[in-house]
């Protein structure tokens, strides 16, 4: 029975693990991040209120980008880009905020 078991939750316990690594950061601190400093052009979350300026890609569109995985973003995030503002997150910041947008995808 506890080899069943094993069997049976290794596969689970396995991919936590690999998203654990890939996703160390806090998707909850991140969604309050996103509300605090990037609603003003993305939209990030389904009952946002805040009307954005711009055409930037709301967050369900960056996260669906096949490209949009957590090494992309956190190259997107770390450069800066003529459109964005600098966002001097920092390192904790950014992982929070990716961990967060990969909850999107
Ligand atoms: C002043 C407006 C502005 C603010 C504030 C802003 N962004 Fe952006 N963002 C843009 C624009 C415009 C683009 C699209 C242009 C581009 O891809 O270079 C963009 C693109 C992105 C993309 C890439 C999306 C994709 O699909 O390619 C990500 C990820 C992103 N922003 C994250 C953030 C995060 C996280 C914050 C808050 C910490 C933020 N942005 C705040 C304007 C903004």
């Amino acid at each position: 029975m506890r080899a069943f078991l094993l069997l049976v939750l290794m596969p689970s316990l396995l991919s936590t693990a690999a998203a654990a690594e890939e996703l160390i950061g806090d998707a909850v601190a991140g969604a309050k991040l996103a509300e605090q400093d990037c609603t003003a052009c993305h939209v990030v979350a389904a009952d946002q209120t805040r009307q954005p300026v711009g055409d930037a890609p709301s967050f369900f569109e960056a996260a669906a980008d096949p490209a949009a995985t957590a090494l992309g973003l956190r190259a997107f995030l770390q450069t800066s880009h003529p459109t964005m503002p600098n966002l001097k997150l920092t390192p904790e910041e950014t992982d929070d905020i990716i961990a967060y947008i990969m909850t999107l995808k």
